[in-house]
């Protein structure tokens, strides 16, 4: 049996991450992931030469100078700038709420009008919220609820809004000014090409093992390591002794039309409830340095929410407090093992932006094996 210095369990951004670093310091490393591909969630699949996200529309931002250094120099990034549009009922306005959807919705045309308007129309809440509509409303007024949040949160969660606590919406960004850009972050843009150039240069010099489930034969894998990063999900690798923890899923549907743009844009959300996807990404798009009439088609992934079971892909974890504590318990479990480092999304049940994980991975790295060079 090969011995490894490292054998890293899953082939996403934390997990490629700290390959990065164990093979910088010259150390050997196994990767082992379930799926078919490494690149975890920031997967593309080349369909029709565009590459397509497949876990969902994945946009590159952040604040912070050492990340975005650090992944420019993997890869080159264009200037992709996230400006969503919301779509009710064939209404399309811009987000987030901005002065151009104040002005499309109301007709004002001053941040001063817009307040008036936004003012009059929260003052119907008085008191305490109780529950995510009148959190809602409190915030930015009836019409911006009812036409652009309610139907959207009632499709992602799985339930009325009137039945959701007001805790998931602490603050709604409400900008007085004609900025459709939704990130507020110093950098943005996506890899040219797509994430899989990033990935490609992450595990450069590892042995792979792919569709190979980690948990299905641990005890062979962990003796093939002297040390042990895992990045899968937490309660699984406990089999699960305190409980399940719960998430939300996602299921997403693609379409190639015969048309060299069919929206107009990256991203659109489907606010009105009855449409039953919240949104549809045209991935094209996302190239924007490269005309989309090159490509003569285009894909667009219609993305559904769905309950979660086990068994289907866990995307968001429910950051209630039952699941906190319950993470809590497995967490204080896996300070015990003293062979393996855990991190990532799932390890840490937590919903973590792509600069959010690499800082806790580059983080992890330099403890673990100094600075690099
Ligand atoms: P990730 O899930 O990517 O990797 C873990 C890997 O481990 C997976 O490949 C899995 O198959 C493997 N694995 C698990 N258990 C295993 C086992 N037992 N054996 C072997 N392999 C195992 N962020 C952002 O900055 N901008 C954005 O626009 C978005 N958009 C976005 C959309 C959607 C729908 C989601 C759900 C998330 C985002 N994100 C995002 C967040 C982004 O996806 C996230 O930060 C990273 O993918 C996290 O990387 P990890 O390595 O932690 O997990």
């Amino acid at each position: 049996m090969k011995k490894y210095d490292y054998v890293i369990v899953g082939g996403g951004l934390f997990g490629g991450v700290m390959a990065w670093y164990a093979r910088k310091n010259g150390k050997t490393c196994l990767i082992i992931e379930k799926r078919e591909h490494l690149g975890g969630n920031i997967y593309c699949e080349n369909v029709q030469g565009i590459p397509v996200h497949r876990y969902g529309a994945h946009i590159f931002h952040t604040s912070g100078k050492k990340v975005w250094e650090f992944v420019n120099s993997l890869a080159e990034f264009n200037r992709y700038t996230n400006c969503p549009v919301a779509d009710y009922h064939g209404e399309m306005y811009n987000l987030p709420f901005n002065m151009n959807t104040f002005s499309k919705m109301w007709g004002v045309s001053t941040p001063e009008e817009a307040k008036v308007k936004i003012e009059e129309q929260r003052s119907g809440v008085t008191g305490q919220p109780s529950n995510l509509e009148e959190q809602a409303i409190s915030l930015v007024g009836t019409d911006i609820y009812e036409k652009l949040i309610r139907g959207y949160t009632e499709k992602q969660w799985g339930r009325a809004c009137k039945e959701l606590p007001s805790f998931i919406i602490k603050r709604l960004p409400v900008r007085y000014t004609y900025d459709n850009n939704y990130f507020n972050d110093l950098y943005q843009g996506i890899p040219i090409g797509g994430y899989n150039v990033i990935t490609e240069k992450l595990f450069e010099g590892c042995d792979l093992m792919l569709k190979t489930d980690y948990l299905a034969d641990k005890e062979t894998f962990d003796a093939m390591g002297n040390r042990v990063v895992y990045t899968g999900m937490i309660d699984a690798y406990f089999k699960y002794c305190f409980g399940k923890l719960e998430y939300r899923s996602l299921r997403f549907e693609d379409d190639i039309y015969d048309v060299d743009n069919y929206q107009g844009v990256a991203v659109v959300n489907h606010t009105a409830r009855e449409v039953p996807y919240t949104r549809t990404i045209e991935h094209k798009h996302f190239e924007c340095t490269v005309p989309y009439s090159k490509i003569p088609k285009t894909v667009v992934t219609r993305e559904y929410p769905e309950a979660w079971e086990e068994g289907m892909e866990p995307y968001y974890p429910v950051n209630d407090e039952k699941n906190q504590k319950l993470y809590k318990k497995y967490e204080e479990l896996g300070k015990k093992e003293e062979k393996v480092l855990f991190g990532g999304r799932l390890a840490e049940y937590k919903y973590y932006d792509m600069d959010k994980v690499i800082a806790s991975a580059m983080w992890k790295a330099e403890a673990e094996f100094g600075k690099p060079e």
